[in-house]
């Protein structure tokens, strides 16, 4: 997983928790990396998952919504780190559309090695998008708070619906209506 994600996951934790709860989900148990991160370096996705997981037992807020609210942190990082990327998009449909066909094509040219999820997208008309998510990480709440972030980004109201499309969570349907 790239660094970027890990580096944006700790900005988080400062902002919305404290310097010390950092500290305690670096040091809680013993990682690959020993906590050392860089937004351009690439580390194991189960380091993350181990970071999460510290964070919920420090916090007691359940895991699917700490990685939602996330997933709406990141979001914003992304856009500020690759914005150059995305100038033509003007709003968030536009944006989600272009998540498999363009977006995540161009990381992965910058990042050969990078872990990216698989999306079906389909228009339902002028209101109304569908994502079928699938990725061996199970990430649909991250996915969830992506999609929630890229609707706050753009200052659009739409309601997400999310649905389960397989036991283990590597198979999850979006819904977004305007
Ligand atoms: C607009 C909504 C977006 C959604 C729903 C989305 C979804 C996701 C998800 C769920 C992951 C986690 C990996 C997985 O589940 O397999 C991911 C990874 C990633 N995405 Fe996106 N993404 C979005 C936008 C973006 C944007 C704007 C960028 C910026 C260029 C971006 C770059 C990345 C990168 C760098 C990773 C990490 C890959 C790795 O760790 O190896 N994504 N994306």
């Amino acid at each position: 997983m790239k660094g970027i994600v890990f580096t944006e996951f700790l900005e988080m934790v400062e902002e919305k928790f404290t310097y010390e709860m950092v500290d305690d989900i670096l040091t809680m148990k013993e990682l690959p990396s020993k906590g050392v991160y860089s937004a351009v370096g690439t580390y194991s996705h189960t380091e993350m998952v181990t970071l999460v997981v510290n964070l919920h037992e420090k916090t007691e807020v359940p895991l699917p919504v700490l990685l939602e609210t996330f997933g709406e942190y990141l979001f914003h990082g992304l856009f500020k780190a690759y914005g150059s990327m995305f100038s033509d998009i003007e709003n968030a449909f536009d944006m989600l559309e272009s998540i498999e066909g363009y977006i995540h094509v161009q990381v992965r040219k910058l990042y050969p090695e990078a872990e990216l999820p698989h999306f079906k997208i389909e228009r339902k008309g002028e209101n109304k998008l569908v994502l079928d998510y699938s990725s061996e990480r199970k990430m649909g709440d991250l996915a969830l708070g992506l999609i929630k972030g890229c609707l706050n980004h753009f200052k659009e109201e739409a309601e997400v619906e999310m649905e389960s499309l397989s036991d283990d969570g590597s198979k999850v349907r979006f819904i977004v209506s305007k």
